[in-house]
Formats: structure tokens, sequence, C-alpha cells
């Protein structure tokens, strides 16, 4: 009887829930999570494609568990593999040719099969290499047949409200790997996060690959929008934080812009990536917006309050980028001061538009680019942290440190990584706590007894 599962994540805030509810599917069948290798019945790879070198995460982990099943199976015990995710949904029976021991392939939307994918594969009736496999894009049926109970409880928690991305920028597989535009109902994202905050939770991160796109059905069978969304579930008792993300500029709307003004509950930080300054770029990306337009929205959320910061994405040697190109990317940076963010060289991607360009820059000029954008963002991000050295921040604290003992991890409404060295239990507490120390990712608290 098989009894234990590993689940390994890579990718998004979208494939952490996902996971999270797999996870609770394994729980609801009476399995146990494991972190051991060579305990774990089941394997799972919850995959991402984003660039080759996510993917090649999904071939050397598979690589491992070659050696475990192998250990395993002379110890009469079977294991088995299954690759889920965003990989899974772009490679399909590719990754069946190539690792020939994979049980099931599964994809992004089609998870709450995974309880009769298991149940087949057990009754194989010793056939040899049966595999199977589940690509369908059913997003509503995702969400509606994925179990409901929680088997962990978390101060912060995301929430997916919608999923896929009608946008299809040139460079990006996601289009690809989970489908479409969907949006989930108020009604269902309501009663979620009213089930998790009973459960503990204090924080909502609302998630999508386009958040800014949601466009759900509300109340009175009308349309709601991220915004209108926002007013709904900061009514909810008990929920202290919202955050969503990730947000795509050309879906900015005035409803979510009021909430930023009317909402306390609603944090002062948002992720909007611009991928590049240049308009050029932009349009070869097929963004949709210009820098310009960039800059105004920002101004716009600015206005609405004035202590609000962003973080963003950004590309570099993306194909056509000239020096001058990247320099109109460093002065959105400067324009903008943002706070954390993530920068990536441009990964060609099978199946994108922007697959078969040209692209003529060097390798070291590309890694040379990335690491001036890197710096820069560095500057930004620890000016903002030490601006809060003898400041008081109000932080959510969510978990204690492993590492020492009584070390208590947070985050301020900013999203800065919040530690302090604390002998009370903080798990759960907002705090205005006293910034001791500033780091380039982190600030250190003094200790409060
Ligand atoms: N929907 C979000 C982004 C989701 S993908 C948006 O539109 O902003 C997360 C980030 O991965 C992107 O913002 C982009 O910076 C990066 N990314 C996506 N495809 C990439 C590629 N082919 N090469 C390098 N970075 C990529
Ligand atoms: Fe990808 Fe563009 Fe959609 Fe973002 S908006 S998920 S970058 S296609
Ligand atoms: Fe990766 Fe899929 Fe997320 S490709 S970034 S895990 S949506």
């Amino acid at each position: 009887m098989l009894k234990k599962f590993k689940l390994k994540t890579f990718g998004c805030q979208m494939n952490v829930y996902d996971s999270q509810k797999i996870s609770n599917i394994f729980y609801k069948l009476g399995y146990k999570n494991t972190s051991i290798d060579k305990e774990a019945d089941i394997y799972i790879i919850n995959t991402c494609h984003i660039r080759d070198k996510a993917k090649q995460k999904l071939y050397s982990e598979l690589g491992k568990i070659y050696k475990i099943r192998k250990n395993r199976f002379q110890n009469n015990k079977n294991t088995i593999t299954i690759v889920a995710g965003c990989v899974a949904q772009a490679e399909g029976e590719e990754i069946f040719k190539r690792v020939p021991f994979v049980d099931i392939i599964v994809g992004s939307q089609s998870y709450q099969k995974l309880p009769n994918l298991i149940k087949k594969i057990q009754n194989k009736n010793k056939e040899k290499n049966k595999q199977l496999i589940e690509l369908d894009f059913d997003p509503k049926s995702k969400f509606d047949d994925l179990p409901k109970e929680k088997y962990i409880n978390e101060v912060s928690s995301y929430l997916t409200i919608q999923e896929g991305c009608d946008k299809f920028c040139k460079f990006c597989v996601v289009p690809y790997t989970r489908g479409p535009e969907y949006s989930r109902t108020v009604e269902e994202i309501v009663s979620e996060a009213k089930f998790l905050i009973k459960n503990g939770t204090k924080e909502i991160i609302l998630l999508g690959q386009n958040v800014s796109a949601y466009h759900g059905i509300g109340f009175g069978n009308k349309e709601f929008n991220l915004g209108k969304l926002i007013y709904v579930l900061a009514k909810i008792k008990g929920l202290k934080r919202i955050r969503y993300m990730t947000a795509h500029p050309k879906d900015m709307h005035e409803d979510l812009y009021n909430a930023h003004r009317d909402l306390e509950k609603l944090m002062p930080f948002v992720h909007l990536p611009i991928q590049s300054g240049s308009n050029k770029i932009l349009k070869a990306m097929n963004r949709n917006y210009t820098a310009e337009e960039y800059l105004k929205i920002i101004n716009k959320i600015k206005k609405c309050r004035r202590d609000i910061v962003f973080s963003s994405d950004f590309i570099v040697g993306y194909p056509g980028e000239t020096k001058e190109d990247f320099q109109k990317t460093i002065d959105v940076i400067d324009k903008v001061e943002y706070v954390q963010s993530f920068s990536f060289i441009y990964s060609p991607r099978p199946g994108t538009m922007a697959y078969n360009l040209k692209n003529a820059l060097e390798d070291d000029e590309k890694k040379n680019r990335l690491k001036i954008l890197q710096n820069k963002l560095r500057f930004y991000q620890e000016k903002f942290n030490k601006n809060f050295v003898k400041k008081s921040l109000k932080v959510l604290f969510s978990n204690s440190s492993n590492k020492k003992k009584y070390q208590s991890l947070g985050y301020s409404e900013y999203m800065q990584l919040v530690r302090i060295n604390n002998k009370r239990n903080m798990q759960g507490k907002i705090e205005n706590i006293k910034i001791k120390k500033s780091f380039y990712k982190s600030l250190e608290a003094s200790p409060i007894t």
C-alpha cells in the first residue's frame, strides 16, 4: 500500500498555490507528506517553463529520481513519478519520450483528475509501460473539483482568482502553458477567503498571471473587476491585509486606483512589470503600452496613496535591444526607484512568436547589461530599506525561523522581510516595531518582550 508523497515545486506563486491544492488531494487520499526522497511512494514535480533554466530543473530532478526509483525497486518498493505544471502542459508526450519512467503527466488545469489517474496507474495489472497523460484546459472544473479542505494553516495565504492569459507577449509561454484567461466568481473567491481566515489567515495575496484583467461574475450577475472585488474582500472581518499580483499595466483601472485610495487593508506595494523602458522594444514584445503610459499609471497610483512603492520584472537582451534601448530601461528605474524586482536575460522559448528572432547580442554583453541593471535595482532597494532605520514599521509576523530558536519573520506593509530576535511568539500578529539595521534584502528589528 502506498503511503507517502513528496512534492517539489518550481516556478511562480501560482504553482505554489496549485501545489497546496495538490497536497490536499494527497492528504485526502490518506497519504502523508515527506521530505525524504527514499520514503516517497509518489514523487511529484510541479514544473515551470518560463525560461530554459527553469525547464532544465525538471530534467535534473528526474535524473535524481531515476536513482531513487532504482534503489526503492531493489527493496521491492514502487515509485509513481508524476510531472505536473507548465512543462507538462508545454511538452506533453515529449517528456515520456525523453524520460520513459515517468508514469503520469498532468497539465496545469487538470489537477482535479489526479485521484483518478493515480488509481488507474495503481491498477495497471502489470501492463508494461502504461503511462497516463491529461492536458485538458478546464479551469472551472479545476477550481470546482479540487478539495476544499485545508491541511496547513498560514498567516499569509495565496488565493488564485484568475488563470491564464490572452495577451501573447512575444517572448512568453504562459498563454500556452496556462491557456486562455479565466476568472473565478466573486462568490467562490469570498467563500475561499472566509475559509482561509477562519483557519488563521490574516493576509491574502490574490493571484493571477494577469490579475488586473480579472473579470469574474459577482452579485446580481454583474461582472466585477479586480478593484470591485477588493472592495468586497476588504469588508471581511479578520482579514487584515490584501495584496495582488501580477498586474499588467494595460489592465490597471479606476476602481483599482480608488481601492488604493480608500482601503487601508490594500497594501502600499504594487508589482507592476514593465519589462523594458524602450518603446521600440515594448512594441516588439507586444506589451501594448509605452514607457510614458507606464509612468503615468505609476503617478496615478501614487496620487491615490502617497507612500505606495513598486516592484517590477525586467527582460534584458531582447532581440534588437541596443545600448540606447537598454539605457531607457535604466532611466525608468531611476524615475520609479523600485524597492525590489526580478530581472532576467531573455530566454528564447519554443512555440512563442519571438523564438525565431535573430539576436545579434553577445552573451557577455547580455550578462554585462544584467549586472548593470541589477546594481541599479540594488542601489534603490538598499536606499529604501536604509530609510527605515530607527523608524517604526507595521509588521505581520508569519513564522519562526528554523535556524535560530527565537527568531520571528514577518513582512512590512511594503513587502520588506523583517527579522526579529524575540522570546515571544509573534506568529499571526501585526506589531509596530522599531527597525535597528537594514540590509539589501531585509531589515532587522530591535527585540521586544
Ligand atoms: N504576467 C506577468 C508576467 C508573468 S511571467 C506580466 O505580464 O508582467 C514572469 C516574468 O518572467 C515576466 O514578467 C518576465 O520578466 C519573465 N519572462 C517571461 N518570459 C521570459 C523569457 N522568455 N525570457 C526571460 N524572461 C521571461
Ligand atoms: Fe506572459 Fe505577457 Fe501574459 Fe504576462 S501578459 S503572462 S508576460 S503573455
Ligand atoms: Fe512558470 Fe508556469 Fe508560473 S511557466 S512562471 S510556473 S505560470
